[in-house]
């Protein structure tokens, strides 16, 4: 009789949150997915309830290693992404974002998955003289964070180069969506904005709010994750923008979400971001489809 093999697949960091939204999707599709996540950032309520979830550290390469075992895609989504929290706990962060995403491409090696997803980051452009930011600029981070992730980036490429596992990392540019911590310290400004606005307290501008980002809705994250996984262009350690290609200011952020203002003193963080995702429309026949306002207004509703 034959029987009914579905593909495994692996979502590092699947109790976070991007990671568990691949998590759903994967599972609407039918795979056999298993998460590994230490739930530092995430939360086991995050995670579907038909994916298996192994609560592990990615630093332990002994107990994460059987995990991976006749996994088809490994998608690596766990770090610590915080730019200011790095630059305080640069150590700590490094031995998870670089250290643990080794660790993510020898148990992938061993056991002969077809490909790894890594999730970049657009902070590893830091600030360069041209929008919009395009994969060949020259990397500039200015963060342990940043250079943490180029890193990540730089073991994909050459982890390709010399072992012949494929790999293709995606950098994204400031994801949101629902599910989005909002809390301490560190809370992206979306969330964070949401959560004060919730409380009845005012909306905090760092600096003048004129800085732009490029935001990317979680959704559109999800499709290119799951395209890049199975793209024939892809598994020589390509990077690839993953961005809204369009950029909003914090204000307008700020005005769309509502309510009184506060300005605070501004941080070390590049001026503007934008993305050049011809390159994913070219690899992945990849386009953002989420419209900002629409996410926006999507959040609000779920107040
Ligand atoms: N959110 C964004 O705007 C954004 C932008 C660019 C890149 N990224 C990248 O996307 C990925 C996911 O980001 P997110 O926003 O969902 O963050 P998140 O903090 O919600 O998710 C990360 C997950 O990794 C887990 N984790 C952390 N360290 C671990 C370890 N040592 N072992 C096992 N699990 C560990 C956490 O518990 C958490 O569940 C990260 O790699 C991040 O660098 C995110």
């Amino acid at each position: 009789m034959k029987k009914n093999i579905r593909d495994k697949v692996v979502v590092v960091g699947g109790a976070g949150f991007i990671g568990s939204h691949l998590v759903d999707e994967l599972v609407r599709d039918g795979l056999n997915v298993h998460v590994v996540d230490n739930l530092s950032q995430g939360k086991k309520s995050n995670v579907h309830p038909r994916a298996k979830l192994h609560v592990m550290d990615i630093i332990d390469l002994p107990s994460i290693a059987p995990v991976f075992k006749n996994a088809k895609y490994v998608f690596h989504l766990a770090a610590l992404p915080r730019v200011q929290y790095s630059i305080e706990h640069p150590s700590e962060t490094n031995a998870a974002n670089v250290d643990g995403t080794l660790n993510i491409l020898i148990a992938s090696r061993k056991n002969k998955v077809k490909k790894v997803v890594f999730s970049a980051s657009s902070s590893a452009y830091g600030d360069q003289k041209q929008l919009p930011l395009r994969e060949d600029m020259l990397p500039n981070p200015k963060s342990p964070y940043g250079l943490q992730k180029l890193m990540g980036e730089q073991y994909m490429k050459l982890w390709s180069l010399v072992y012949g596992l494929p790999t293709v990392s995606l950098r994204y540019f400031n994801v949101y969506g629902e599910r989005q911590s909002s809390e301490g310290a560190y809370a992206l400004v979306i969330a964070k904005f949401l959560a004060q606005k919730k409380q009845g307290v005012p909306l905090t501008i760092t600096g003048t709010g004129k800085q732009t980002r490029d935001f990317t809705h979680v959704r559109d994250v999800v499709r290119a994750n799951i395209l890049a996984a199975k793209s024939r262009k892809t598994g020589r350690g390509e990077v690839i923008n993953i961005g809204g290609g369009d950029n909003q200011s914090v204000r307008k952020v700020a005005s769309l979400i509502g309510g009184k203002v506060k300005h605070v003193p501004p941080r070390l963080e590049p001026r503007d971001t934008l993305a050049d995702v011809s390159k994913a429309k070219k690899l992945l026949g990849w386009k953002p489809t989420v419209k900002f306002e629409d996410g926006i207004k999507e959040l609000l509703d779920l107040q």
